[in-house]
């Protein structure tokens, strides 16, 4: 019976390795220490913990970079960008950039979400997030990030605690009120994909 069961096992183990070896290979292997925090596939379920899948490749290795060189700073994170070569930077961005976000099914308040539209149409936002913060190179992607890393990150522009952005998000966080980044996280999140 008990040797039943190990041939069982081993099958199963060794036609689960076949099925995943080609999806495997293309993990870099820096990025399995990532899912952790990040999520599997970059997909966050810590919500001041931001997800990765689908974000720019070069926003990705950017921020890497930044954390690395001390321009952005984290307690959870700064650590692990320390060991990183801009080669294994470059593959982990590539990596996250080609997974898929998962709906986070994030409840959006529909009258803040509606108010943090129009204040993101005001704002402009959209000049360099481009239309529903799509993102594009190194502006990020904020459609569908975890509603709470976005307020917490808006408010850190607007404290300037973070502050490698090249002056462009700390000067527009200067203008938002506290009720204005509630909304606009609401309107974000709640964003698909
Ligand atoms: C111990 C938890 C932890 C681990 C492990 C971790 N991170 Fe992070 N990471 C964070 C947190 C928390 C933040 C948000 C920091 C902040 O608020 O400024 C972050 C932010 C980032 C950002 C910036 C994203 C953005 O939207 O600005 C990137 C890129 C990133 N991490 C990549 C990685 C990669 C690649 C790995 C694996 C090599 C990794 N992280 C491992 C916790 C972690
Ligand atoms: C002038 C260009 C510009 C405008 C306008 C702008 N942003 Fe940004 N935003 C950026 C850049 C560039 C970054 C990345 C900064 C960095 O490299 O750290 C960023 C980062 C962010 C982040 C952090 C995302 C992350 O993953 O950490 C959020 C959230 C954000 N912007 C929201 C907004 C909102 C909301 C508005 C309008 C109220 C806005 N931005 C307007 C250029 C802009």
């Amino acid at each position: 019976m008990k040797q039943h069961l190990n041939f069982l096992s081993l099958l199963g183990f060794s036609l689960i390795t076949s099925l995943c070896t080609p999806a495997f290979a293309q993990v870099p292997a820096k990025a399995e220490s990532c899912f952790a925090c990040h999520g599997p596939n970059g997909n966050s379920a810590m919500q001041e913990t931001p997800s990765l899948a689908a974000q720019n490749a070069r926003y990705i290795y950017l921020q890497l970079r930044d954390f690395q060189e001390g321009r952005r700073s984290n307690p959870m994170m700064t650590p692990m960008a320390a060991g990183l070569t801009r080669d294994e930077m470059r593959e982990l961005g590539n990596y996250f950039s080609q997974q898929t976000l998962t709906d986070k099914k994030f409840k959006a308040d529909p009258e803040k979400a509606k108010l943090g539209f129009a204040k993101a149409d005001e704002t402009l936002c959209a000049m360099c997030h481009l239309g529903e913060f799509r993102g594009q190179n190194e502006i990020p992607k904020v459609a569908g990030q975890n509603y709470d890393y976005i307020v917490k990150t808006l408010h850190a522009f607007k404290d300037k605690t973070r502050t490698n952005d090249a002056g462009n998000m700390t000067s527009v966080a200067s203008t938002l009120s506290d009720q204005d980044i509630e909304n606009l996280g609401h309107y974000i999140a709640g964003l698909s994909k």
